[in-house]
């Protein structure tokens, strides 16, 4: 077998590289309101870049998503350059990096969601709502994401509207969650006391403003968590106790 002849680089097709668009600045007013809100949550903390996550949820409360004139914000009110800013918005997930509708629809298809039915439920959301993971419904009201755990393997499978947790789901159940959602009915998440509010208005609330929904700090933990918290606290006591047997043993 012989090798294919290596083109000279004059035949190879040439390699583009894509510049970025310089990021245009927010209009005047909402720089301003912006700088103060970001004065607010910068001044919470002993060292200004400290204040990151906050401030790059309070740009996705903008725009809805991380855009590069909110990181360009966020360097300049931060000391930092835009690619430290870029390299921590690119890290986490909760920052969005494409538009995103007024509920962002999180399904949970790792391990324990997965089995449990999460990856039935997000490929019946992407049929019912005629589009991929990572897409929004035409209308702007759904992005429907896969997610990975969120620490709720005991109400597997679980979905998240805006971060808001949906205990226990099935595909029937999820559909009419996105129906609920698309036609605008108000819709209140399994552990929360409030209803949902938009995606722009949670990275709000995320970027450290209080939340003034009614009865929107009131969610309670459900009977399987206070389970594993009990269990947890049982076995505690039982290895305290053997401990303490063996020591007295010792000092025999
Ligand atoms: S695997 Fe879904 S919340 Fe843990």
């Amino acid at each position: 077998m012989t090798a294919e002849p290596i083109p000279a680089a004059a035949e190879r097709d040439p390699i583009l590289l894509q510049l970025s668009k310089r990021p245009v600045p927010y209009p005047p007013q909402v720089q301003q309101s912006l700088r103060e809100e970001a004065r607010l949550i910068i001044d919470r903390y002993p060292q200004p870049r400290s204040a990151l996550l906050p401030l790059l949820h309070l740009v996705q409360s903008v725009e809805g998503y991380v855009t590069g004139t909110g990181i360009a914000f966020c360097a300049e009110q931060l000391g930092l350059t835009d690619a430290e800013v870029t390299a921590v918005a690119t890290f986490y997930s909760m920052y969005r990096r494409t538009p995103t509708g007024d509920y962002h629809v999180g399904v949970c298809t790792n391990t324990l969601c997965a089995v449990m039915g999460g990856d039935e439920i997000l490929a019946a959301l992407a049929r019912h709502l005629e589009i991929a993971a990572g897409e929004t419904t035409p209308d702007g009201t759904i992005t429907l994401d896969h997610l990975e755990c969120n620490a709720a393997c005991d109400y597997a499978p679980v979905v998240m509207v805006n971060w808001e947790f949906f205990d226990n789901q099935t595909p029937e159940s999820a559909r009419r969650l996105a129906d609920a959602l698309r036609a605008g009915l108000e819709v209140t998440g399994t552990r929360s006391g409030a209803p949902l509010c938009t995606f722009r208005e949670t990275a709000r609330i995320l970027a450290g403003f209080p939340d003034r929904r009614p009865e929107a700090n009131d969610g309670r933990p459900g009977e399987p968590t206070l389970a594993g918290l009990r269990a947890t606290g049982e076995q505690a006591e039982s290895v305290t106790a053997q401990q303490d047997s063996s020591s007295e043993q010792g000092d025999r």
